[in-house]
């Protein structure tokens, strides 16, 4: 299984949900066979790391994080399984590359998995790192209950 997460800049939440996931999934044999990337639907930040405060706020909650941020595009509409946008923003941005009708069903919001209700993962670029741990915790619930529903550990 394949999962994509995907918001503007690829140097915040997606990078972060990444590397979250990942850190839920390695401790499982499942794991092996689960595949994850992120990127931006932006091409402001291509070939760069994490946002310090992405880094801080992972390290601070014990997650690794590495990640270089690349553009999305339509082949990984059709390499990944499931496609999480961060926003409806980037959501209207994915169905706008070629061909994505025949993938939409891939599609999703993010937040589509939050216990706690639906709606955007807020962009924290402009905010502080207490914005930045916001979205952490926001991130680490959906993907808890993500990994439930989808993944059969
Ligand atoms: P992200 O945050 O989409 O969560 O990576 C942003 C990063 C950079 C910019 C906007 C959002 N930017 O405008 O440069």
């Amino acid at each position: 299984m394949k999962v994509l997460f995907v918001c503007l800049g690829n140097i915040c939440r997606s990078p972060l949900a990444e590397a979250i996931f990942k850190h839920k999934i390695k401790k499982q044999t499942v794991g092996h066979h689960i595949l994850a990337d992120s990127c931006g639907t932006g091409n402001y930040h291509i070939g760069d790391q994490p946002d310090p405060r992405t880094i801080k706020t992972a390290e601070k909650n014990g997650v690794a994080i590495w990640h270089q941020a690349r553009q999305v595009s339509t082949d990984d509409l059709e390499n990944f399984d499931f496609i999480f946008a961060m926003d409806q923003q980037n959501l209207k941005n994915i169905l706008r590359l070629p061909h994505a009708d025949k993938y939409a069903h891939k599609i999703k919001l993010m937040r589509e998995f939050d216990p706690q209700g639906q709606g955007d993962v807020p962009d924290p670029y402009y905010g502080t790192l207490h914005d930045f741990q916001y979205v952490f915790e926001m991130l680490d619930r959906t993907l808890d209950e993500f990994i439930k529903a989808e993944i059969k550990l």
